[in-house]
């Protein structure tokens, strides 16, 4: 089939890879000249295992072409899928629309009239519905899933798909876009649109409560002197509850999480059925933050003025170069305006925390930012910080007192090393 995709960016740029994997001629379209001609180059502007490799490999073989051209995604087209940005706004919680709004009047104007046009976008319920009300070709949603760091996985072997579909033809059209991926099994659920819209936002908020859920049991902990993780361990063996999501630490971050919780309570307000412990959760999430640059002036004597701090990790996760609302770096840039002289690693974001945080210090490597330390953070579960040897660290410090914001250090290890250790959620 002739397929589009709108917007290249983590969610575009994978799905037009993924789709053109399975067999399709895909034609990717962004307003950013930019990146249409890296991506034209088989360049993928962001760290995502995996997908350089089919980019390349559908560039190639001519299966996977890109353009700035609406006019040109129009005529090529059977099937648009629309996969631009929902930001936070910036005057409230509410999603931002701009984008999802002018891709879809962008194809009403030049897509054929046959064609389907396929939200994947996360928005606020009623979206669908109001843009299917606007456009002449038909309107489908089919909301993703996909984790940063494992998107193209996530992409070719969903855990389900989602079809919001108002007629019997568009679930026919997307049954085949996904052919592949349903015969491998891949359970298949269609719905309305709200119904449709909601998986998404309800997923994502049922992820960050349970983060938030155990996040919270660790104020608890670090209150009663419990261990945090020794009881996220014991939850997590009862089925209903599961181990997943249940690592408590500096908190959840990223592009996804914290904006569609904030937009989701937004939009349940709008509708009069208020989720106020959605505020929680986030509220929980910011807590843990202010708990790190506590522990951090309590190891050094009540503040961190003058303290060279290294921190290790900049990313708001493992596995990913991307810093959108990441806690380590919040931490950092806290921590600097409280006097202490800063240094940053991390693996693989490195340049992106270059750009948005220029008053942070940066070293090249986890040793060099430790080197002369007087305290260290450990805010990114990278496997590379994990690894590191205490003892080893201890001669490189100045001072080993470190927090882990991640809760995967090896407490007994580091204190036999001669570190002050503190962590998230364990007694001191
Ligand atoms: C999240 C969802 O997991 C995806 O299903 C969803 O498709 C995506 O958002 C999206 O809406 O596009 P992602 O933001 O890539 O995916 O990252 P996650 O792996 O969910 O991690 C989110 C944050 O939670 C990270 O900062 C991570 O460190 C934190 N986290 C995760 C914890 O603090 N504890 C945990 O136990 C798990």
């Amino acid at each position: 089939m002739r397929l589009t995709v709108i917007g290249t960016g983590y969610l575009g740029a994978t799905h037009a890879a993924c789709m053109a994997e399975l067999g399709h001629e895909v034609l990717g379209v962004d307003v950013d000249p930019e990146k249409i001609a890296a991506l034209s180059a088989g360049k993928v502007p962001f760290h995502e295992p995996g997908l350089p490799e089919l980019i390349a490999k559908h560039t190639a073989s001519g299966r996977l072409r890109f353009t700035t051209s609406y006019a040109e995604a129009g005529a090529f087209g059977e099937v648009h899928f629309v996969c631009v940005g929902t930001p936070q706004r910036r005057d409230s919680d509410a999603a931002d629309l701009t984008y999802v709004d002018a891709a879809f009047a962008a194809l009403a104007a030049h897509a054929a009239p046959d064609a389907l046009l396929v939200g994947k976008s996360t928005v606020p319920v009623g979206t669908a519905g109001r843009l299917a009300r606007t456009c002449d070709p038909e309107v489908a949603w089919n909301p993703e899933f996909l984790r940063e760091g494992f998107a193209v996985e996530d992409t070719l072997r969903p855990d389900r798909l989602v079809f919001g579909v108002e007629s019997a033809r568009a679930e026919t059209i997307l049954r085949a876009v996904y052919a592949p991926v349903l015969a491998a099994g891949t359970p298949l659920v269609t719905a309305d649109f709200p119904t449709a819209e909601l998986v998404k936002t309800a997923a994502n908020a049922f992820l960050a409560t349970k983060i938030s859920f155990i996040n919270a049991m660790a104020e608890v902990c670090e209150a009663a002197g419990g261990d945090v993780r020794t009881l996220a361990e014991a939850l997590g063996h009862d089925d209903r509850i599961g181990p997943k999501f249940l690592s408590a630490g500096v908190g959840f971050g990223g592009g996804c999480l914290p904006k569609d919780i904030r937009a989701f309570a937004h939009r349940a307000d709008e509708l009069g059925t208020p989720l106020s412990f959605l505020r929680e959760v986030d509220a929980i999430n910011m807590r843990r933050r202010d708990r790190v640059a506590q522990l951090a002036r309590e190891l050094c004597g009540g503040d961190v003025l003058g303290v060279r701090v290294a921190v290790l990790g900049a990313a708001f996760k493992p596995g990913s170069d991307d810093i959108r609302d990441s806690p380590a770096l919040a931490v950092a840039a806290r921590l600097r305006l409280e006097g202490a002289d800063v240094t940053v690693h991390d693996p693989e974001a490195m340049d992106n925390a270059r750009k948005a945080f220029p008053l942070l210090g940066y070293a090249l490597t986890a040793e060099d930012a430790l080197r002369g330390a007087g305290l260290v953070l450990h805010l990114t579960e990278w496997p590379q910080f994990r690894a590191i040897d205490p003892e080893r660290a201890a001669m490189l410090v100045a001072r080993p007192r470190i927090v882990d914001g991640r809760g995967v250090l090896d407490a007994d290890r580091w204190t036999a090393a001669g570190w002050r250790f503190r962590a998230l959620g364990r007694p001191a």
